[in-house]
């Protein structure tokens, strides 16, 4: 997806810039422009080129230009014509100002720029505006009002073969070692404190309440799929909140992370701990489904969940660990106590793992994040039976991702224990480990996450490296070693993505 408006009419509206506007665009492509200024006769002639169909998308700039224009129609009676046109125009606005004024005219803006830089509007909408019309004319066929929307409003018309539709789809081609057209992307941590509308929704609502509120779970997770033009989108949640029905207090304290106030020391606080019931997440659930109702029908939906190691360790630790010394303690010192949490930890991925999937994802991938700090022997006595048995009682149909980091020693006990896809951090060669798993599994990495903090023209390099070591073999899903930080530039991220569809064919 190169960064082209494609022979799109596009409107830039802007008090001051609109001749810069206009070099930026043609940079882009050759795609013909209406410019406006707060000239009376500028306006005039943006309205009418949109009254009459001519564009296809809009940038607004400025909050003083929303306001001259919706003015100027106004005056003139030509405000409901000049809305109804925008109902068809895919949006774009500089920053929160602008879309705010853009909301008091009950317009929302399909896209907002991540830096409020008027190149960074114009690179986001080239990439975006080709999948915005399309997703706005769907939305107006389909019945969906779009003048004053938000992303989890979309419902999209469904083709009479829908069910058939995810055969097509790259990432569960990969999923299947099946070879792609190209290959497919999608990037751990894809939604998150790097995007600044992550960041405005953050400052307005806690994380877990944002986690079990299932329309603004469902709209991040719609934010960051439809921004980034990901492969597949991966439902906004986080790996702790099982824990909670479990009887754990969990809490998310700014600056320091997840905490577990009551952390697990002794084999009778495991004894204590509940059975999970599944429909205590009923928020995911629901969250599932509106995410799934709003995706593009080709996009498929990947759920989560922590795995027992992982879980395990966080609730003994109660928090983030160097030694995992008290998880350790436990599992060495009372090895039946151990197994009993990790039993119990697994029948409640499970359950929650199968609703996740009744309810509409199209993936599901196991979190073991932690579980590098084992040796292979511990590996599979403490931890492979019971991430097995979660692989052995998946619904079947549904293709899984087992992820690890720092698991180089681990990559054949964890392809043991199950797992469609195998996750590489980037501390191993990709071809070097593919071989090991004997090509038996699909991949999914494995560039360093810090690498996003290069230039962009370094993760071009990079992301051509990582191709290179997967030769084009069919299975293999591009991604991170490990999530996206907080502090990564966004546009760094779409150049990711892009270089990756340009090289990944
Ligand atoms: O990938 C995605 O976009 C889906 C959502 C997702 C989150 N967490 C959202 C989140 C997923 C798949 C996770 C997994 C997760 N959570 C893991 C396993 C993967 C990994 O990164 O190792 C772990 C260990 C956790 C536990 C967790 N949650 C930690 C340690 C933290 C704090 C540190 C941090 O990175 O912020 C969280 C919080 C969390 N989970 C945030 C998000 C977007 C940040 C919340 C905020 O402050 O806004």
């Amino acid at each position: 997806m190169p960064p082209d408006f494609q022979g799109m009419c596009v409107a830039a509206l802007d008090s001051e810039h609109a001749q810069d506007i206009e070099g930026l665009i043609k940079q882009h492509s050759g795609a013909p422009m209406v410019a406006a200024t707060t000239l009376d006769h500028s306006l005039e002639r943006v309205i009418r080129a949109m009254v009459a169909g001519d564009v296809d998308v809009a940038l607004f700039t400025d909050p003083a230009q929303v306001v001259s224009l919706f003015q100027y129609a106004s005056q003139r009676d030509g405000l409901d014509a000049l809305r109804d046109a925008l109902r068809q125009i895919a949006v774009g606005s500089l920053g929160p100002a602008c879309s705010e004024a853009l909301r008091t005219f009950g317009i929302s803006a399909e896209f907002e720029s991540d830096r409020m830089e008027v190149d960074d509007l114009i690179r986001g909408m080239a990439r975006l505006s080709d999948h915005l019309v399309m997703k706005k004319r769907s939305a107006v066929d389909a019945g969906v009002d779009t003048t004053h929307w938000r992303r989890v409003d979309m419902v999209w018309p469904m083709a009479e073969d829908h069910h058939n539709i995810f055969t097509e789809s790259p990432f569960l081609k990969a999923c299947r070692r099946e070879p792609t057209d190209y290959t497919p992307i999608w990037l751990m941590r894809q939604a998150g404190r790097y995007q600044r509308e992550f960041r405005d929704l953050r400052a307005k609502v806690p994380f877990l309440a944002l986690c079990k509120t299932p329309e603004l779970a469902a709209e991040v997770t719609l934010m960051a799929t439809e921004r980034l033009g990901v492969d597949a989108a991966i439902i906004m949640s986080d790996i702790l909140p099982i824990l909670q029905p479990m009887g754990l207090h969990l809490e998310y304290v700014k600056g320091e992370g997840p905490v577990i106030h009551n952390p697990i020391r002794s084999g009778s606080a495991i004894d204590q701990l509940n059975e999970v019931d599944p429909d205590a997440l009923a928020y995911v659930y629901e969250a599932i489904r509106l995410a799934r109702r709003a995706l593009p029908p080709v996009v498929p939906l990947i759920g989560f969940a922590g795995a027992p190691f992982t879980l395990a360790a966080y609730a003994i630790e109660g928090g983030g660990s160097r030694n995992y010394e008290n998880t350790k303690h436990l599992m060495y010192g009372d090895p039946g106590a151990w197994h009993a949490l990790m039993e119990k930890l697994a029948r409640a991925v499970v359950g929650y793992l199968n609703k996740q999937i009744a309810a509409g994802v199209q993936a599901v991938q196991l979190f073991d994040s932690w579980v590098g700090c084992l040796s292979p022997d511990d590996y599979r006595e403490f931890v492979l039976p019971h991430s097995g048995y979660i692989f052995a009682n998946l619904t079947p149909g549904t293709p899984s991702i087992h992820f690890g980091a720092n698991t180089a020693t681990l990559l054949g006990l964890m392809q043991e224990a199950g797992g469609d896809v195998i996750g590489l951090d980037w501390r191993v060669d990709l071809a070097e480990a593919w071989g090991r798993l004997e090509y038996a599994v699909a991949v999914q990495g494995n560039l360093d996450p810090l690498i996003l903090f290069a230039s962009p023209r370094e993760i071009r390099k990079r992301a051509q490296a990582v191709l290179r070591k997967a030769k084009g073999r069919p299975g293999h899903i591009f991604n991170l070693g490990h999530g996206i930080l907080p502090g990564t530039p966004e546009d760094h991220v779409t150049a990711l993505i892009d270089a990756v569809r340009e090289y990944g064919t």
